[in-house]
């Protein structure tokens, strides 16, 4: 049966203080899967940066394929990277390689090569001034097109970015060999599904995507 919501139902409530004021109910509630990528670039003292990011999409316009970062922290060394580089990697990680990727998080400071220093390999993109992760099955090399807030109080913002150039393992797109989907293929971030009837919230998890 489909039920209405406008308002937070009160059962939910926040897991840590300050959830609600961070991510909506709504998020929680609908808990839509969205890609998880790292995003990659240099950090001003020639340090390489990452960061961890899901709520992105893509899409094609007028013949470019344009991805659309909906959640990028302006607190973040990656959205003072892109200010300054105006480009920027992303690299989209198979199940293999995720552990090492969420280490980016942990290595996050300004001083770290946050790349290295968290298992992985960087390497120099082909077309853009940024690194990107060579353990990555598909790398996709941007140029900054722009950005927008979504509200005053927001310390966030949307980036939109034209891919200029991508690098993608062969095996990836044969089917027959490992493919884009499945555990081999595309992971997605499965954030804090929530049940508006009891509150109850099931923790985060990584999602794949299984052919119908
Ligand atoms: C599953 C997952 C998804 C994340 N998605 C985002 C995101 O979309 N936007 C964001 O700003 N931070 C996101 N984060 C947090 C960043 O990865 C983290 O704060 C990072 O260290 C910031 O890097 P930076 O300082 O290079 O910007 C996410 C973290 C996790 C674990």
């Amino acid at each position: 049966m489909k039920k209405e919501y406008s308002s937070k139902p009160d059962c939910i409530k926040e897991q840590w203080p300050g959830m609600l004021d961070m991510f909506s109910w709504k998020d929680l509630v609908t808990a839509i899967p969205s890609p998880m990528l790292v995003v990659t670039g240099w950090k001003s003292n020639g340090k390489e940066n990452a960061c961890l990011q899901s709520w992105a999409s893509f899409t094609s316009d007028s013949g470019e394929f344009v991805c659309i970062l909906g959640y990028a922290s302006k607190n973040g060394h990656m959205y003072q990277s892109l200010n300054e580089t105006g480009c920027c990697v992303l690299n989209f990680p198979s199940g293999d390689i995720f552990d090492l990727c969420k280490k980016t998080i942990e290595n996050n400071q300004f001083e770290m090569d946050e790349i290295t220093a968290s298992g992985l390999t960087a390497e120099k993109a082909a077309v853009v001034n940024a690194p990107r992760i060579a353990e990555c099955f598909l790398n996709i090399e941007c140029e900054f097109l722009w950005e927008q807030q979504n509200f005053d109080k927001s310390n966030n913002v949307v980036i939109a970015l034209k891919a200029v150039h991508f690098c993608m393992d062969s095996d990836r797109y044969n089917h027959n060999k490992l493919g884009r989907y499945g555990k081999t293929g595309y992971l997605f971030n499965l954030h804090a599904p929530t049940n508006p009837e009891t509150g109850k919230t099931e923790s985060d998890s990584t999602g794949i995507v299984e052919l119908l």
